[in-house]
């Protein structure tokens, strides 16, 4: 391998430790595939407008279509020597096809050739996350559409509020998710701006055609303007915005399966392939998927915080603080799919126990509040019908009996207006069914928010 590239300005060795503490090939090499594509793209560019000719741009694209056969065979020796993917590239290039490889790096800097590679990485790996967050939203729906007419206690303050249908909280999941394909979809059209042409900070002195090479390598535009251009890195703290708040979408949603699947509430079971058992307690079935989900959310938390405080302090233009930026947005990655794989192949597998929710639906009033509006129906202002209401629920806690469970005798005696009718909005099914306007429980609402969402997917 070639002597360090800066060599010539230094009076002595970089000394060893220092080499290992400042190299970044050790986790950069994961951009390997990028900084090749922009490379050749570059080398194209440089050919088209006079700076190689035509034989060396052939060779420096033959050569580095050998590099990139040479790293997915594994041939490739890495050395912290040449400090990062970029200059591990450009010096095996030069290995390998003489002085023309020398040439590549014509009009160019490692700064705006870093902040290309990257913008690249992220467009592959958003372009690979969206079809999997679709997957997850087909998973979703069709585990919605299965349990459109389950019946379920909703909840606030974790206390049975109302009973709604399991397909309609399983839509709440799906229009999360769809705000944060929103937000992933939105955060690559400023992912995909090219910063090439930027060089080290004030651009270059070579007639280069930044047009060109934007569009060899897909930028649907270009940076405006060269500081910036090296320096941002707001395209990588947005994707890890995305990240938190999808992951902490998820997180949310674990910590519902994991309620649901324990044996108080039993509300689901996780298929067996999602869980593991205990190594002490044999009778344990535990749902690590979810709960692990969970756990990782905080280390993508953690990602976004280390990004945005890299970035808080630095001066114009390239500070190589911005190392710092690679790790934390490459877990980001490998959590996020990670995270999105388990779920998008659980959700659709989860068995739901319908008449243990149905059960628990049935417990705690849930249909108090219809009771209540079937009074404002027969004429009580709304504040006197949640206090009669209030009543027959202490006497069915007294008496142990559901508001459904009294006779009409009885519920006559905290209203007079009530008649025989009043039990048709005390079941569980009437009251679901009765929220039926867009964005209600009722059955066929849910059906409907379904229908509307395969036809936008
Ligand atoms: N490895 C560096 C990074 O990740 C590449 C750019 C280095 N540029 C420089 N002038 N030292 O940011």
């Amino acid at each position: 391998n070639q002597e360090k590239l800066s060599s010539a300005r230094f009076s002595e060795a970089t000394d060893a430790f220092v080499e290992e503490f400042t190299a970044s090939i050790q986790f950069d090499k994961r951009m390997y595939r990028q900084d090749i594509q922009g490379s050749i793209a570059h080398a194209t560019m440089l050919c088209k407008v006079g700076l190689l000719t035509e034989q060396e741009r052939e060779d420096i694209i033959q050569g580095l279509g050998q590099v990139q056969a040479d790293i997915e065979s594994g041939k490739m020796e890495w050395s912290i020597k040449q400090e990062d993917i970029h200059m591990n590239i450009e010096a095996r290039l030069t290995d390998l096809i003489g002085i023309t490889g020398k040439k590549l790096h014509t009009g160019r800097s490692r700064n705006d050739q870093v902040a290309t590679d990257i913008r690249l990485y992220i467009r592959d790996e958003i372009d690979a996350i969206l079809p999997e967050m679709t997957r997850l939203q087909h998973g979703i729906l069709s585990l919605a559409e299965k349990e459109a007419d389950t019946i379920m206690p909703g909840f606030t303050h974790l206390q049975t509020a109302q009973p709604v249908t399991f397909g309609h909280h399983m839509m709440a999941w799906f229009e999360m998710v769809k705000r944060d394909v929103e937000r992933l979809e939105d955060c690559r059209k400023r992912v995909n701006t090219m910063p090439l042409g930027s060089a080290a900070l004030a651009g270059t002195t070579y007639p280069i055609d930044r047009e060109m090479t934007a569009e060899l390598l897909g930028f649907e535009r270009i940076s405006q303007n060269s500081l910036d251009g090296v320096s941002d890195r707001d395209f990588a703290i947005e994707f890890t915005a995305f990240a938190a708040t999808f992951l902490m979408h998820l997180s949310r949603f674990s910590e519902e399966l994991v309620l649901w699947s324990s044996a108080q509430f039993n509300f689901i079971d996780l298929p067996d392939r999602f869980c593991t058992g205990s190594s002490i307690m044999p009778q344990k079935k535990n749902p690590d998927v979810p709960e692990l989900v969970r756990g990782k959310t905080g280390r993508v938390y953690g990602h976004l915080i280390s990004l945005l405080t890299l970035m808080k302090s630095q001066p114009l233009a390239y500070n190589k603080d911005n190392q710092e930026d690679k790790e934390p947005l490459f877990d980001t990655v490998d959590t996020v799919r990670g995270s999105l794989r388990a779920f998008a192949d659980m959700v659709p597998a989860i068995i739901v126990n319908r008449d243990v929710t149905y059960k628990a639906a049935k417990r705690g009033f849930s249909t108090a509040t219809d009771l209540a509006d079937y009074l404002v129906n027969k004429g009580l202002p709304f504040r006197d019908a949640h206090e009669v209401v209030g009543l027959a629920v202490a006497h069915g806690l007294k008496t142990g009996q559901d508001l459904s469970e009294m006779s009409l005798e009885t519920l006559q005696g905290f209203h007079g207006s009530i008649t025989d009718d009043v039990f048709e909005v005390l079941t569980l099914e009437g009251s679901v069914s009765a929220r039926s306007h867009l964005g209600g429980t009722a059955p066929e609402q849910v059906k409907a928010a379904i229908a509307r969402a395969k036809s936008e997917l």
